[in-house]
């Protein structure tokens, strides 16, 4: 399995739900970048269970400790590692589980993979192991500030609720004024309700979390197989749940000729190059081009739910299951987070990446 994404930053996580904790190794955070661990706590907690009515109620602190690699508020240069220690298991809400598989849920994959699995908590399937990705992002989102790039995601549909979102606009103010982490105020409103109603009858939904990062410089991205948008993609969609990937105007390029497709080129009063449009999506030819970087990310209704549904057993016997225990009714908003991670992650690997190409020389 691997648990390790980057080539100049490269991140490990590692540790079960239901284990002793969770955590992440970061290696090629450059020296004397600032590493705040308030900062790392506060993104930490936008992922904690039990933050709001709307996801799992598991009472987790998610308390984070910097091992190594921090001194003094900066970094060595060293690999950073941190930790997070699980302090609520309820491995009898999984009695069950040991038995049958969830539908839609890792737990039948795994053992055809494997031939074991950490049963109890869903191990390293769970949404719990994103932990170590959202630590690493903040320090991601560390370096990325020295180049002047912003990212915030946002909670863009649930279920058929869509929305009103300018990327060029949102800030974080606006996603973080609600628990649903939905910027347009009217909409949150019916996400809460939605989500509630959905919560009490034992169901659950999906939906889409846009995110946007500003101030990308023009000439990030390797082309061919490291082009920007596939390892963005990549790393988007190995988070937990996550279905579905677009970047700029995505499958809807589909229903557009190239005369409205086309993001035409203008320069400023500086020469400075900008395009009218971003169907793009700040990516071409697999390297920024200095627009705003905007993606989707389609995630599927949570699988274990409280309803009963067909399954097998381990034995292979047709049975039923029915969920139990602690679960997000909708991964939404505490998947905001996520994305921001994974986006940061790729992002700051692949400015790693073209300073060393640069290597002093300038263009
Ligand atoms: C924020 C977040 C919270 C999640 N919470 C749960 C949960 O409470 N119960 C559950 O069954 N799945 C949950 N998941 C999803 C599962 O981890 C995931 O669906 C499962 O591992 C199967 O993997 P796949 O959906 O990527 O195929 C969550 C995912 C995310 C992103």
């Amino acid at each position: 399995m691997s648990s390790s994404t980057g080539r100049l930053f490269r991140i490990t996580t590692w540790g079960e739900s239901h284990g002793g904790g969770v955590g992440v190794v970061v290696d090629g955070c450059p020296p004397r970048i600032a590493i705040s661990l308030e900062q790392i706590q506060l993104e930490l907690d936008r992922r904690r269970p039990g933050q709001s009515s709307i996801v799992t109620q598991r009472k987790e602190s998610d308390t984070v400790d910097i091992l190594s690699g921090v001194l003094d508020g900066l970094s060595l240069g060293t690999p950073i590692s941190m930790v997070v220690r699980n302090e609520d298991q309820r491995s009898r809400d999984y009695d069950e589980m040991r038995d049958k598989y969830r539908p839609s849920h890792a737990d039948y994959a795994y053992d055809e993979k494997y031939g074991i699995r950490a049963w109890s908590g869903g191990g390293r399937s769970s949404a719990r192991e994103t932990v170590g990705r959202v630590a690493a992002g903040a320090v991601a989102k560390a370096i990325l500030s020295r180049f002047g790039v912003e990212i915030v995601g946002y909670v863009e549909k649930v279920h058929h609720i869509l929305a009103s979102v300018d990327p060029n606009t949102v800030s974080m103010v606006d996603v973080e004024s609600n628990v649903v982490r939905c910027p347009d105020p009217q909409k949150a409103e019916e996400i809460l309700t939605h989500i509630e109603a959905i919560r009490k009858e034992g169901n659950s939904i999906g939906g889409i979390v846009g995110c946007v990062a500003r101030g990308v410089p023009a000439g990030w991205g390797e082309p061919v197989f490291d082009k920007l948008e596939a390892d963005l993609g990549k790393a988007v969609l190995s988070l937990p749940a996550c279905k579905g990937f677009e970047i700029g105007a995505g499958f809807g390029l589909t229903d557009l000729t190239g005369l409205q497709a086309n993001d035409e080129f203008e320069a400023d009063e500086n020469g400075v190059v900008r395009t009218r449009s971003n169907n793009s999506g700040g990516v071409q030819g697999g390297i920024s081009n200095g627009m705003p970087i905007v993606i989707r990310a389609a995630f599927k209704p949570t699988a274990t739910i409280m309803m009963e549904q067909h399954t097998v057993t381990t034995e292979h016997n047709n049975t039923t299951i029915k969920g139990r225990g602690r679960h997000d009714p909708c991964v939404l908003p505490r998947a905001v987070p996520m994305v921001e991670a994974m986006v940061a992650i790729v992002l700051a690997d692949h400015a790693l990446r073209q300073s060393a190409m640069l290597c002093g020389t300038s263009t």
